[in-house]
């Protein structure tokens, strides 16, 4: 198949990208769309077929469901058997927006979307693009991100052509993603309401408004309860390391500790530079939790185009505005 690429960035081509993505959503295509996080892999989240190729498409295990993306609170509503006081409170503070809630769902949502489960996790994306299409269609629209199985999600439309080419009709160019790491995903099936995947809507803003909240919870509670928490997970093909160094000489030294070539390596750094000599190349990010999110995943895509071998990042805080990014790290390193 031929995968067709549409830009938006006028308004008559955004308009005619979403007619065009509506049509083959509505015709049972999966398609992919720019959200704020990273790019999805959309299907109609209410034809069951639709839904089953992006399994297909992604090598997705069976047993890990999918976000179901609306594009308002009725439309939220319709796919859970009660929207409770504690969801209506956060989807005011945060949608459209990069939570996802955890509900039981109603019956319309059926297999393969929540695979198996009693509950469907549910989000309202802020990125236009996406809005619109859903409007457009009228259903809401389940999406996993854009990569293959284990892949590291695609922040831009090169990197979902990388993966997808050939795979899915059409790619939507809707640009850079401005959050860059997955949506915070909080199941509030449970209590009390515990957060399956860390994201940049950080624990201590939602403890503003669910008062009683399982930071982390159990992990191995939290990894039965969401698959795709598995401790290894978003990676980039080269083996990764998170070091902190207090200057090159003693970077390079535990680099050749390990028996690793300097030039085999890729540093990615925010505070403690290294200059670019003897290492396979060195990126700089910035040291601020929100641009280094939106900049780390289309760090790694790079690193894998280029072939690099080893990746060592450079420790960031450990502050709750970056424990989306080190969730994200120790996984990329497992
Ligand atoms: O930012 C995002 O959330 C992106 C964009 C496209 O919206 N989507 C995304 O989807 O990251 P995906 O499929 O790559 O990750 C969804 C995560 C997985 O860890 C999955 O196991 C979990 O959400 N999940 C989905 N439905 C669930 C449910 N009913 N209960 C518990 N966890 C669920
Ligand atoms: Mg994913």
């Amino acid at each position: 198949m031929t995968t067709e690429i549409l830009s938006t960035h006028t308004p008559e081509l955004f308009a005619a990208a979403v007619h065009r993505a509506a049509d083959l959503l509505r015709s049972g295509a999966v398609v992919a769309l720019p959200t704020e996080t990273v790019y999805g892999l959309a299907a109609n989240a209410l034809d069951a077929a639709a839904v089953a190729k992006i399994f297909q498409i992604k090598g997705r295990p069976a047993h890990n469901p999918l976000i179901v993306h609306v594009a308002s609170r009725a439309m939220a509503a319709s796919c859970v058997t009660s929207f409770p006081a504690v969801a209506e409170k956060l989807s005011r503070a945060f949608w459209p927006g990069p939570l996802t809630l955890v509900l039981p769902r109603a019956n319309i949502i059926r297999p393969p979307v929540p695979a198996g489960g009693g509950t469907v996790a549910i989000r309202w994306p802020a990125h236009p693009f996406i809005q619109a299409v859903i409007r457009e269609c009228g259903f809401p629209l389940a999406a996993p991100s854009a990569n293959l199985s284990n892949r590291i999600s695609p922040t831009n439309a090169g990197h979902v052509r990388a993966q997808l080419d050939g795979k899915i009709p059409l790619i939507v160019d809707g640009g850079q993603s401005q959050v860059g790491i997955e949506s915070t995903v909080l199941d509030l099936s449970v209590t009390p309401p515990v957060i399956l995947r860390p994201g940049m809507i950080h624990a201590e803003s939602l403890a503003a408004i669910v008062t009683a909240i399982s930071l982390s919870g159990d992990p191995g509670r939290s990894t039965l309860r969401s698959p795709g928490q598995l401790p290894k997970h978003y990676s980039p093909k080269a083996k990764l390391w998170v070091w902190d160094w207090p200057h090159e000489t003693a970077l390079a030294g535990r680099l050749t500790a390990l028996g690793l070539n300097p030039a085999t390596v890729h540093i990615l750094a925010h505070t403690r530079i290294p200059g670019g000599e003897g290492f396979a190349g060195v990126s700089v990010i910035p040291h601020d939790a929100e641009a280094f999110a939106r900049a780390l995943y289309a760090e790694l895509h790079r690193c894998d185009d280029a072939g690099v071998q080893n990746i060592v990042v450079e420790q960031p805080p450990d502050s709750p505005d970056w424990a989306a990014i080190l969730d994200r790290l120790r996984r990329a390193a497992a």
